[in-house]
């Protein structure tokens, strides 16, 4: 392959493969974005094989710039864009790139797979980063598939009962007095839906999201309840905990579970699984210009608060 291959600080290996694969360029003089785009088209076969081996490829030591490069450094992979929905702030800066997030950067968002709740969700998700936190502002990988194998050493009876009669999650959208607030989730559902028509929402919600019902509320807000369904997937081979567990903002009285009998989920499962991410995972340190792709379907991604300037962008594949 026409990559060099990279470390970075605090890299793991799960069987035999690094986490996250760096790839940078053989030489200096073929750090430019065509010699990017020329290489990832050759290379598109061993890409992918590489995603699906180690889970997350970071592309280091390129000389990408802007919105309009990183737009054209996606595109020479191939595959297909999807559109991001979703109950935050994201702005679009060119047809296939988003800012990631627009909520202030010193606020984590936790570990998640990119739009889990909704019936498709993309199937891999780059970032890219224009400019790096002053301090913190990390993007923190972990891969699923070690999540349930650690759950399930650690805590069987709850990851047995979670197979048995799944899990039932509620969650909420934003009052109309919290639209386009500073808060992580500040979308209503009519933003969402594209709708001010309660029975048009219902529909669209039952088509967009793997939820079983929703009630609305007189302040804006709209109650969404999800299951009961098995957190655990089977998705591209590897058993991955899909479903987001603690909640966006990483305090677990933020989040609302029962088990599908309706009995409660004990806390001891929110704390276990939060140390099993934090065991497991790999903060990215963003240098400029780096790229880093995700298979969605088997890593959840998070981001550590940090200090402006943070300027990092997106782009989701189907
Ligand atoms: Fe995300």
């Amino acid at each position: 392959m026409a990559f060099a291959e990279g470390r970075i600080d605090g890299e793991k290996v799960f069987r035999g493969a690094v986490f996250p694969k760096t790839l940078v360029p053989p030489t200096a003089v073929d750090s430019s974005l065509e010699s990017l785009v020329e290489t990832v088209e050759r290379e598109r076969g061993s890409i992918t094989d590489l995603l699906r081996s180690h889970g997350a490829v970071l592309f280091r030591g390129y000389d990408v710039r802007s919105a309009e490069e990183f737009d054209r450094a996606v595109r020479a992979f191939g595959w297909e864009e999807t559109e991001h929905v979703g109950a935050t702030t994201r702005i679009k800066m060119t047809d296939r790139v988003y800012t990631a997030n627009e909520a202030p950067v010193d606020q984590l968002i936790n570990f998640h797979h990119e739009m889990s709740m909704m019936k498709h969700s993309p199937s891999k998700i780059f970032f890219f980063c224009c400019q790096p936190a002053s301090e913190g502002g990390e993007t923190s990988i972990v891969q699923s598939n070690i999540v349930v194998e650690k759950m399930e050493e650690r805590l069987p009876e709850v990851m047995a009962k979670l197979s048995e009669v799944g899990l039932v999650s509620k969650s909420k959208t934003p009052r109309d007095d919290e639209a386009d607030s500073e808060k992580l989730i500040n979308k209503t559902w009519k933003w969402i839906f594209k709708t001010d028509d309660e029975a048009v929402g219902e529909k669209r919600a039952k088509e967009m999201l793997n939820c079983n019902s929703v009630s609305f509320n007189s302040d804006g807000s709209a109650d969404f309840v999800f299951g009961p369904s098995n957190p655990i997937r089977e998705l591209g081979g590897k058993r991955v905990w899909f479903l987001p567990f603690l909640g966006y903002t990483g305090n677990i009285y933020d989040v609302n579970h029962s088990f599908g009998d309706g009995s409660a989920v004990p806390r001891e499962a929110f704390v276990t699984y939060g140390e099993v991410l934090e065991e497991n995972c790999v903060d990215v340190k963003w240098q400029k210009g780096d790229i880093l792709l995700i298979d969605n379907h088997s890593v959840q991604h998070a981001r550590r608060p940090g200090k402006p300037p943070r300027v990092i962008l997106a782009s989701v594949c189907k």
